[in-house]
């Protein structure tokens, strides 16, 4: 086996396993999500699943990866080859998502123009948002550009160099962010909706919520698509695994819990208590930052700044997403990295098209009140990451069984404290609860009932 090149130290792999995870689904997906499933009660439910099947999972994938010093479809096959359907699968999630992110980068690159130009007060205009993604060449023209940069950075092999400025500006993506929504929170209204957004109510919680936060989970830790297999694989076996997987979690979870706090409380504050704001959807974001923008000193430079670092958050992601499409496709066809890269953007571009479009020209597709963007986002969030969740935890519960990842864990200093609830969540109560929620949400997709 030739050997794969190693993250030099400990701090290097958190990093690079962060830049996956911290992205859009942070920013973005995240506030919107929570706005639309009870506030409290979603955020709740999601740091539970957080710190219980995401650690568990996110330590099964790494020490997959590390074990076998493979990528999703080899770690898979390598350990069983009944099983190498997991990795496949897995691979399918990852080229479902690329396109409609790049659609969303697209958007950020747009708002990031429009602010540096000095257009803040334009963008704040209650339509500003829904007659620019409604349009046909100029969303589609930023989905192009964003998905352009992307690819070059991956074609040039670039990545080490992006990487290093978004640790830099990672930092200071935190810091603003804590300044914008400390401002927000000074607005009038938005104590009514910091209250909406911290406090659960048990009244709220239902399948949907449930579903939506493991999918919202999956996605921001960029899990149950054979990333962290890879990333595990360059991972070094001095480095304690566990102490990893916690921090990636802490700063995952911490950067999507602050942009809820920056956006929630300005949706009150700017509504004026009209509750029917919080349903925006994947447009929140970009409807309620610029309020807060126009309606802050130096709001323009501040959301020029902003939106830079959510681009280069949203980059670093897209890198990793493009990285592993690419890989995927080089392993399987024996094809150069060159042949590979203008393959997946060509596939990705057309992929990503009717996203794009879904919101204008090809508003007329809907399916149970979704945009194409939405069904793209449904599918792989909610179907097909809990199917892929679901075998894995099968595979590694019954198949090579819990101990052989344990010992991996341990290998750094023979300690894995929380190996108890990892045997347990992975073995029961992670695969009940993925078949239980699958269920009920392919149902009600299908409206046989419901919820
Ligand atoms: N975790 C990223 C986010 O939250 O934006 C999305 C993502 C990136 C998922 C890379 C998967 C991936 F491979």
């Amino acid at each position: 086996m030739s050997k794969r090149s190693n993250f030099s130290s400990k701090i290097g792999f958190v990093l690079a396993a962060s830049g996956s995870a911290v992205g859009l689904g942070n920013i973005w997906r995240f506030p919107y999500l929570a706005a639309r499933y009870g506030g409290g009660t979603f955020l709740l439910i999601y740091l539970i699943l957080a710190v219980t099947f995401g650690f568990t999972l996110m330590t099964a994938e790494i020490a997959l990866g590390r074990k076998t010093g493979l990528s999703a479809i080899g770690a898979f096959k390598s350990l069983d080859k009944r099983y190498s359907f997991v990795g496949v699968l897995a691979a399918i999630v990852p080229i479902i998502i690329f396109p409609y992110y790049s659609v969303i980068g697209g958007w950020v690159v747009k708002y990031f123009s429009v602010f540096i130009t000095g257009g803040v007060n334009a963008t704040a205009a209650d339509d500003y948002f829904t007659s620019f993604i409604g349009g046909t060449f100029e969303p589609l023209g930023w989905f192009l550009l964003f998905m352009a940069v992307t690819a070059v950075i991956v074609l040039c092999g670039v990545e080490k160099g992006i990487e290093k400025v978004s640790k830099i500006m990672m930092p200071v993506l935190v810091v603003l962010t804590i300044i914008i929504a400390i401002y927000g929170l000074t607005l009038d209204g938005a104590m009514e909706g910091l209250a909406y957004y911290v406090k659960p109510h048990m009244s709220d919680v239902s399948v949907k919520t449930i579903l939506a936060a493991m999918g919202q989970l999956f996605y921001s830790m960029s899990l149950a698509m054979g990333i962290m297999i890879t990333y595990g694989s360059y991972m070094k076996k001095e480095d304690n695994l566990e102490s990893s997987v916690r921090q990636i979690e802490l700063f995952d979870t911490g950067i999507a819990f602050l942009a809820g706090l920056m956006i929630i409380p300005a949706v009150f504050a700017f509504s004026g208590g009209d509750r029917s704001a919080l349903n925006a959807g994947p447009g929140l974001m970009f409807m309620t930052l610029p309020k807060v923008f126009a309606s802050m000193k130096f709001g323009g430079v501040i959301g020029t700044i902003f939106f830079l670092l959510v681009f280069f958050a949203a980059l670093t992601s897209a890198i990793s997403l493009m990285e592993t499409i690419v890989s995927i496709f080089r392993d399987k066809f024996h094809w150069g990295r060159r042949n590979a890269c203008i393959f997946v953007a060509v596939l990705s571009l057309i992929l990503g098209i009717p996203s794009s479009l879904g919101f204008g020209p090809l508003g007329f597709i809907s399916w149970m009140g979704m945009s194409v963007l939405d069904i793209m986002d449904f599918v792989s969030n909610s179907v097909l990451m809990p199917i892929v969740a679901f075998f894995t935890c099968i595979f590694v519960g019954f198949i090579i069984k819990p101990k052989t990842l344990a010992d991996e864990v341990k290998v750094t200093d023979g300690k894995f404290k929380a190996e108890k609830m990892f045997n347990v969540i992975i073995k029961w109560v992670a695969p009940i609860f993925l078949v239980l929620i699958l269920g009920s949400s392919v149902a009600n997709a299908l409206g046989i009932f419901k919820i």
